[in-house]
């Protein structure tokens, strides 16, 4: 009965969408037999041309990666996607499409990677995320700069199209935080916060020196029902969905009334191939705020509630997370992307917590019927 419900209101939901965000999705799906390996050209230019790009996705199989490339794929074409990752993918991701074993930190196989596929648009996923780097400051430190660096100069040899994800985590106590601006003081606290500052001004550097066309998005919090998220602060706000629905109850690790700014997992990936997607001299600057929402544990739960009023959550706060959510941005100014780049979020609170509880319940029913 609850899925039912669910299910109206996102039928409801995906009725309203706008015609901006749908029409461009449906003129650009292209099957993989439509482009043939040997008709690829070296260099990428512009979606306006009928060109499209052959892409590669570092650390494909995190919470985003997945996603992101399903968005891909159905616009340029299955076989143009590539994911990669230090991992074995689930079968499920094996068989939707080309994947390859890639380590950030190995140059040559990296490099390799680049020139056999023919890459031209670079999507740089790999990381390690706020709250494991706190537990592992050196492999942060590898992974997030050292391999980040590998990524930039690979990039700049074969004049890749080179897309960075930064975050709400770039800022830090000094900043700005209702709502943090494009720029402003950025001394963040976190080994995750300095190595996401240190990739917005190598990217933007190279593109000043060298001409690179980098782009970077500072994320809010990403909330996803099909993926787990990899270990970052704001994790809580995609758990205690799975929790409403599995057990009624729910431990969260920050504070109630801990607001941060947060995104669905559609608008984050749709931001994504938008923003790779903008004519270059469109974008005033290389990296720009993204934001949905912005909410608090207390405010989602009580919105789940609407829908699941036995829900409980109890407060057990981890002083780690607790500490780097203090430090973040409890807003986003995102008015430049809008400007820019004509950015504009679909998802809001009410259609979060309807869309999340439909994929989560129909997951968890799924699960009951193996
Ligand atoms: N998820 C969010 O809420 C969020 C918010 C802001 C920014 N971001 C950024 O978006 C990107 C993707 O985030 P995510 O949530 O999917 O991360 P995730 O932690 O879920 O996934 C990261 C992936 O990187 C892979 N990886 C680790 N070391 C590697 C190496 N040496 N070589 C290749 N791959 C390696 C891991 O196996 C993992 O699959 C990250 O750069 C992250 O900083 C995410």
């Amino acid at each position: 009965m609850l899925l039912v419900q669910l299910m109206r209101g996102a039928a409801v939901h995906a009725g309203n969408r706008s015609p901006h965000c749908i029409e461009p999705m449906v003129s650009w799906v292209w099957g993989p037999s439509a482009q043939p390996s040997g008709l690829r050209r070296a260099h990428f230019s512009s979606c306006a041309d009928g060109d499209h790009p052959m892409v590669l996705i570092t650390g494909g199989l995190g919470q985003l990666g997945v996603a992101l490339a399903k968005l891909l794929r159905r616009r340029f074409g299955n076989n143009n996607v590539i994911l990669s990752d230090i991992r074995k993918p689930p079968d499920h991701v094996y068989n939707s499409g080309p994947f390859i074993f890639s380590d950030i930190l190995d140059f040559k196989n990296l490099r390799e990677i680049v020139v056999n596929n023919n890459i031209s648009w670079l999507v740089h996923y790999s990381a390690v995320l706020s709250a494991v780097g706190e537990r592992n400051v050196t492999l942060a430190k590898e992974v997030n700069i050292t391999g980040f660096h590998n990524i930039l100069d690979i990039a700049t040899e074969h004049s890749l199209r080179v897309f960075v994800p930064s975050t709400i985590g770039a800022f830090g106590p000094s900043s700005p935080r209702d709502p943090a601006p494009e720029l402003c003081v950025q001394r963040p606290r976190t080994i995750y916060g300095v190595s996401k500052v240190h990739a917005e001004l190598m990217g933007e550097y190279y593109h000043h020196r060298y001409g690179l066309d980098f782009r970077c998005l500072r994320y809010p919090g990403i909330i996803s029902a099909d993926s787990q998220p990899g270990g970052g602060t704001t994790d809580y706000a995609v758990q205690i969905f799975h929790s409403a629905v599995k057990t009624g109850q729910f431990e969260c690790y920050l504070r109630g009334d801990t607001q941060l700014p947060m995104m669905y997992i559609d608008d984050c990936v749709r931001a994504t191939v938008e923003f790779l997607e903008a004519p270059s001299d469109t974008l005033v600057s290389r990296t720009y705020n993204i934001n949905a929402m912005n909410f608090s544990p207390e405010e989602l739960t009580e919105q789940i509630q609407k829908v699941l009023p036995d829900l409980k959550v109890v407060y057990s706060v981890d002083p780690v997370r607790q500490a780097i959510a203090d430090g973040w941005p409890k807003a986003l100014d995102d008015s430049a992307a809008r400007r820019d780049w004509g950015w504009k979020h679909e998802y809001e609170l009410p259609e979060l917590v309807q869309t999340m509880l439909t994929h989560v319940s129909q997951g968890a029913q799924l699960a009951r019927a193996f």
